[in-house]
């Protein structure tokens, strides 16, 4: 039983995910950069691994009319015309659960790093303008016993209320829904989106991308927000208006912000916000460490031979 799969990816996959799916499948491989491979092979396609975050419309879904199921390296899945697969009655599989914990631990990392100086400290303990200690400089935001709002209490943020925890911080969220598990298991505290914007030292976003979110925290919410306060994005770059987030920081009304992510990713090299040094900019590591690289190639190539073999997916999003 050799299906025919698409890999869909500008750069070589994880390294394991290859050989698993070859174990049972014949692999084209599409860069996204590239143009569609000919009819003929689209015909075959079976099934597509999508790895990146490359547009994959309800266009390219028709020129596959043999196609069972995608995909996706990743939980977000932003990039991928969720409609339209639905539409066409194709499942799209995700990587949720498998990544919370790494990614929690990163906004972790992140809202330290932003509080701390860590990196501007890191800088500066290398280049030649330390001399001399001084117990007076690059003071932070304290962390411990501050709170904490997090916008999007989904699995990850949960995963965040809990390492706030141990940081003996109250938690503030905000979600679509209450989520009456967190409440109760670890206490946080439902706000609107602008009383917690208002109230919180750190705000946490771990939102997925869509047409509620894009654009979420702009001008307005920033404003509300307090000038000690840092602000973290482990979630996607376009829940953010970055033109309002570098004036925000110039005004100096944020004490720094942390980003895993941006939009577009990678920012242009002379962009203003990669010249501030209360910003801290990472290049989407959220969920990379080797153990998570290797649950989420297990999960995506689990769904996709489950899609191929026409099965229920282990984790699918439609
Ligand atoms: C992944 C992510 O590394 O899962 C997600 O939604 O943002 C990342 O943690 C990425 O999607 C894989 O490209």
């Amino acid at each position: 039983m050799a299906y025919e799969v698409l890999v869909r990816s500008d750069i070589e996959p994880y390294h394991t995910i290859i050989p698993m799916i070859e174990q049972f499948s014949q692999i084209c491989r599409w860069n996204p950069l590239d143009p569609l491979p000919s009819a003929d092979i689209l015909r075959s396609v079976e099934g597509v691994y999508n790895y990146g975050h490359y547009a994959f419309t309800a266009d390219y879904m028709d020129q596959m009319p043999g196609l069972r199921v995608i995909s996706n390296f990743g939980v977000g899945v932003d990039h991928i015309d969720l409609k339209g697969a639905k539409e066409r009655g194709i499942p799209v599989g995700n990587t949720p659960n498998v990544l919370d914990g790494a990614t929690a631990d990163m906004t972790f990392g992140l809202l330290l790093a932003g509080a701390r100086n860590i990196v501007r400290g890191d800088h500066f303990a290398r280049g030649p303008d330390f001399v001399e200690y001084d117990p007076s400089f690059m003071l932070g935001q304290e962390v411990h016993q501050q709170v904490l709002g997090i916008v999007g209490l989904g699995n990850i943020g949960y995963q965040v209320a809990r390492r706030a925890q141990g940081f003996d911080m109250k938690v503030l969220y905000h979600n679509r829904n209450r989520n009456a598990k967190a409440e109760a298991d670890l206490g946080v505290l439902y706000a609107s989106l602008d009383e917690l914007l208002a109230q919180s030292d750190f705000v946490a976003l771990n939102v997925p991308l869509n047409d509620e979110t894009r654009g979420m925290i702009g001008r307005r919410e920033l404003d509300l927000m307090k000038k000690s306060a840092v602000l973290v994005n482990a979630a996607r770059g376009g829940v953010v208006d970055h033109e309002a987030l570098l004036q925000t920081l110039v005004a100096g009304k944020l004490h720094a912000a942390a980003l895993d992510v941006t939009e577009p990713e990678p920012l242009p090299r002379d962009h203003p916000l990669l010249a501030l040094d209360n910003v801290i900019v990472i290049p989407h590591l959220g969920s990379a460490t080797e153990q998570t690289r290797q649950a989420m190639s297990e999960r995506s190539v689990g769904n996709l031979l489950a899609g191929l073999k026409g099965e229920e997916l282990l984790s699918r999003i439609v």
